[in-house]
C-alpha cells in the first residue's frame, strides 16, 4: 500500500515537473521571439501588431493566425505575394520571404505572435517543425 502511494507521487511530481518545464520553455520561446519580432517585423506589422491598412495585414487578432502552424511558417519561409484576406478584409501587399531567419527565430516570432496583442493561440511551434518546411 505505501509502496502504491510513492508511487503514484513518483508520477504526480514528474507530470508536474515535465509541464512546468514545457510552459517555461515556451515562455522562453516568446521572450526571444520580441526580439526577433522587432528587428525583423515590426517595421511592416507595427509594434502592437495592428499592421497597416490596406498594405500590411494585422497580426493581432487575425484570423489568419490561427491557420495550422505549417502555413504560419510558409509565410514566413516564403514570403506572401498578391493579397491575403485577414478578419475579412483584403491586404495588397508583399512580404519578402525570411528564409534568413534561423529554425529556432522563426520558432521564436511565431510563438510571440500567436501569444501577444490579445492573442492566445494554442500549439507551439518548435523549430524542427520550421526545418520540416524548408525545402
Ligand atoms: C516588408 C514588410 C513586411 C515584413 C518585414 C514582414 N511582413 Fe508579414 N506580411 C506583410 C504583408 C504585405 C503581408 C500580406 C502578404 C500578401 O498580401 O500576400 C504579410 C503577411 C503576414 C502573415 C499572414 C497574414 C496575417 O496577417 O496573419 C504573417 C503571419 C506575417 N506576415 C508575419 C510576419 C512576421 C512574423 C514577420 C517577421 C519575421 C513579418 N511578417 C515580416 C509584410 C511584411
Amino acid at each position: 500500500m505505501k509502496k502504491k502511494i510513492s508511487i503514484v507521487i513518483v508520477v504526480c511530481s514528474m507530470v508536474i515537473i515535465s509541464s512546468s518545464f514545457i510552459q517555461s520553455e515556451t515562455q522562453k520561446s516568446i521572450t526571444r521571439g520580441k526580439e526577433v519580432y522587432g528587428l525583423y517585423c515590426q517595421n511592416c506589422h507595427m509594434e502592437d501588431g495592428v499592421g497597416m491598412p490596406e498594405v500590411n495585414p494585422p497580426l493581432a487578432k487575425a484570423d489568419y493566425m490561427k491557420r495550422p502552424s505549417k502555413d504560419l511558417i510558409n509565410v514566413i519561409l516564403k514570403g506572401s505575394t498578391g493579397s491575403l484576406t485577414v478578419n475579412g478584409k483584403k491586404y495588397v501587399g508583399a512580404m519578402p520571404a525570411q528564409e534568413y531567419l534561423s529554425d529556432e527565430q522563426i520558432a521564436d516570432v511565431l510563438n510571440y505572435a500567436k501569444n501577444s496583442w490579445g492573442n492566445k493561440i494554442p500549439g507551439v511551434i518548435t523549430p524542427a517543425l520550421v526545418k520540416a518546411q524548408r525545402k
